[in-house]
């Protein structure tokens, strides 16, 4: 028998307290189908790598990534980076998702 957390450090990575279990691509897929015909300002809570991030992005959508762990939000921001993505268009924050002000976010989204 096979503890949750082997089966987790086969699957996905332990870089904190918290796993990070990225998308499939199916699953990512799965995303951009429902973001077809939509467009406007996307938040990901948890966003690991940015792969749902810079998926919507490229459906023009104006996206910020709500990330705890700092190797995953620095891989996050230097791919954001590398790919020369304005900072306007993708944002990545330090912060738990259970903190964020999610009026402040859809003000923000209003003004930008
Ligand atoms: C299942 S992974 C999903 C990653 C990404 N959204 C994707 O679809 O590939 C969940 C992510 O949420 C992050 N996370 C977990 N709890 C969090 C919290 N309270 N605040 C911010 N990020 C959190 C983890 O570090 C992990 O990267």
């Amino acid at each position: 028998m096979t503890s949750g957390k082997a089966k987790l450090k086969r699957s996905g990575m332990i870089f904190s307290q918290v796993p990070f279990l990225p998308s499939t691509k199916e699953q990512t897929l799965n995303v951009i189908k429902l973001l077809e015909g939509r467009k406007g300002y996307l938040a990901d809570l948890g966003s690991g790598d940015g792969r749902l991030v810079f998926a919507a992005s490229s459906m023009g959508f104006r996206c910020t990534g709500f990330e705890i762990n700092s190797i995953l939000l620095a891989y996050s921001r230097s791919k954001a980076w590398w790919r020369g993505v304005p900072h306007t268009d993708i944002h990545f924050v330090k912060q738990d998702f259970w903190k964020v002000s999610f009026i402040r976010i859809c003000i923000s989204s209003i003004l930008h």
